[in-house]
């Protein structure tokens, strides 16, 4: 995601701008820009990478004036982050500028017919489309800036809020949404536009939210209209009165970024697996993968190098992969690899798996695994961080940014990736059938349904909370699929609530750590209904017979362990290689109510950071 910001009145543009790409940069940080129609009726555009003070740098001695502009903090999509890619974007003739917060699905098919018409682009972005074909249809159609707005809408295919601006017509900004958000301040005699309200709050607490599919015009002077762009008929408009603190908003509404993001992952996953299953669900497509299909082919092993969270994704993408793909996969945390001599050949390909790009250690495992000649796969999701740049290639998780610590949203979109890689090489080889990708691919499609479903059990999962936020210890038992999964739950509990947890294999427990079990050593058994389902009810069993309680996370109406478990919570069925994108949900909700009863801090927690830059 990103951060658009507009204004339209009677004061300086460019400071309503910079202040609301401050309170936006949250949304996204890797450049950033302001358009104006200045005094003299030039529209100019001072863009920069980096942070939004990067830009209040390079803008410093620029003609700063105007009383209408828009504004941009990227999160790039399509581009690597720089001064080029940044938003807004200009027109051919320069007259427009414009600024999007979203994916442009269909741009190349777009862009294509564009330059046949003579246009240039000169950006890598999916968003440099729009503002070229509003320009067009202006122009072959002779219409407002309104009307090829939304002829162009009509066109385009994806997720967008966008806002426009046009030099011969300094009086006006046009806006529209479809999927991503936006907001208008409605001031005395000003407007205020943005991604969210925390840019306007200080302004105004009177917002109107547009709706999917309308357009807004802003006329200096003139009332705010709305319009549904199919109908172009006037939406009503409603003005809601907002009682919200700024640091609320950035937090849409919720008291940490981690609960946000926990509750994000149905858009975020399903922004992950937007354009990458066909609309058939009869085939995958990761270009990257498919660029390079004669590597994955002839691998006689895959390494998948990560640490943490990432480490606990690149287990289940061993299992997937393995399932699928028939290819020997190795896990490696990425510290112990880089430094133990490992044996790399050219027929090697290796995985480096994380979610900032930035983490020293796996940057250093695949510059190791480079220098032997093995082919290096990025599978990040801060685009243009330093391991996409290192690596041969590789794809995004698009779950936008990550701002809790403690890993949520991009734990579930590594694994949908790592799921849909595995379909797509399988197939590749010959291993997978149509009708086994398109029953796992119809699947993945489920997901972002299921995981709301799944929210229904929060006030149970908060309630459970409150019974075990004394615990001392926790074991956190699975197999298979869910043996990571288990080590995943174990890591949110210790990181975000510092109490001491341990994931270990289910079967394995009766090896020395049932020792462990009595009445203070409550364990979590992941007990859906997978392939050693039966074994698992076994380790229920010696956990109870010592005393032990048992939350266990169970099949939608298994109704044999929910009569042995002391607590149940249910997820639904599906595909059993799908299983840990449900069962990190309860898993998630559990550690963070958990460490809010303690009074942690939930976003920001002791001796931690979000990314680890550092040996
Ligand atoms: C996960 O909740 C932690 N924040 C941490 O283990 C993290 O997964 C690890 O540092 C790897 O980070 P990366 O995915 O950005 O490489
Ligand atoms: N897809 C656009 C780009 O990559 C917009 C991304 C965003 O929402 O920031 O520039």
């Amino acid at each position: 995601m990103c951060g658009i910001v507009g204004y339209l009145g009677k004061r300086r543009a460019y400071d309503i701008l910079i202040q609301g790409l401050h309170r936006l940069e949250y949304r996204g940080y890797d450049s950033s820009g302001v358009a104006m129609i200045a005094e003299d009726g030039e529209l100019n555009i001072y863009k920069s990478k980096g942070k939004v003070e990067a830009l209040e740098h390079y803008a410093q001695n620029k003609d700063l004036s105007g009383a209408v502009g828009i504004a941009h903090t990227r999160w790039a999509t399509h581009g690597e982050p720089n001064d080029i890619n940044a938003h807004p974007h200009f027109s051919q003739s320069r007259n427009l500028a414009l600024v999007h917060n979203g994916t442009i699905e269909n741009y190349t098919v777009l862009k294509e017919a564009l330059i046949r018409h003579g246009y240039e682009f000169i950006s890598e972005t999916d968003t440099e489309v729009a503002v070229h074909l509003i320009e067009y249809i202006m122009h072959k159609n002779n219409c407002s800036l309104f009307d090829a707005v939304k002829e162009a809408t009509k066109r385009i295919i994806g997720a967008y809020a966008i806002a426009v601006i046009d030099r011969n017509n300094p009086d006006q900004i046009i806006a529209a949404r479809q999927s991503s958000p936006l907001v208008i301040g409605v001031g005395d005699g000003e407007f205020f536009l943005a991604s969210d309200a925390t840019p306007i709050i200080e302004y105004t607490n009177k917002v109107v939210y547009l709706n999917d599919g309308e357009i807004a015009v802003i006329n200096r002077g003139k009332e705010l209209k709305v319009y549904d762009s199919k109908s172009t008929s006037e939406s009503e408009i409603h003005i809601t009165e907002l009682q919200m603190s700024i640091e609320e908003l950035e937090k849409g509404g919720y008291p940490h970024f981690m609960l946000k993001e926990i509750f994000e992952q149905p858009r975020t996953l399903a922004d992950c697996i937007s354009g990458r299953i066909s609309a058939d669900g009869k085939s995958v497509v990761l270009s990257g993968v498919v660029e390079h299909k004669e590597k994955f082919l002839g691998a006689n092993r895959i390494i998948i190098v990560a640490c943490g969270t990432s480490w606990h994704a690149a287990l289940i993408g061993k299992q997937l992969i393995e399932d699928f793909c028939r290819i020997p996969v190795e896990v490696e945390y990425a510290s112990e690899f880089r430094y133990r001599n490992p044996v790399v050949t050219d027929k090697d390909v290796l995985i480096a798996l994380s979610q900032s790009g930035e983490t020293a250690d796996t940057l250093a495992a695949l510059e190791l695994a480079k220098s032997h000649g093995a082919f290096v796969f990025g599978i990040c999701n801060v685009i243009g961080s330093s391991i996409p740049r290192a690596t041969h290639s590789g794809c995004y998780i698009h779950v936008g940014p990550e701002i809790g610590v403690a890993s949520t949203k991009a734990f579930t979109g590594q694994v949908t990736v790592l799921a849909m890689m595995a379909l797509l090489i399988g197939q590749m080889k010959g291993l997978v059938s149509e009708e086994t990708l398109q029953t796992v691919a119809s699947d993945i499609r489920r997901i972002p349904t299921l995981i709301k479903d799944i929210f229904k059990l929060n006030d149970k999962i908060q309630d459970l909370a409150k019974i075990f936020t004394y615990a001392h210890n926790f074991l956190y038992l699975g197999r298979g699929y869910n043996y990571p999964s288990a080590l995943e739950g174990a890591l949110k509990l210790k990181e975000i609530s510092y109490i001491h947890a341990e994931g270990y294999p289910a079967a394995e427990m009766k090896h020395g750590t049932i020792a462990l079990i009595d009445n203070d050593m409550p364990s979590v058994v992941i007990a859906i209904k997978d392939k050693v389902y039966e074994k698992t009810i076994n380790n229920i069993q010696q956990v109870k017979a010592r005393g032990g309680k048992v939350v266990a996370i169970i099949t939608e109406g298994d109704t044999i362990v929910s009569e042995m478990a002391d607590y149940v919570l249910e997820v639904p069925q599906i595909s059993e290689c799908l299983t840990p994108l449900l069962t990190a949900i309860p898993l998630q909700l559990l550690a963070y109510y958990i460490a809010v009863n303690k009074g942690r801090n939930v976003d920001q927690p002791r001796n931690l950071a979000k990314s680890v830059t550092v040996e």
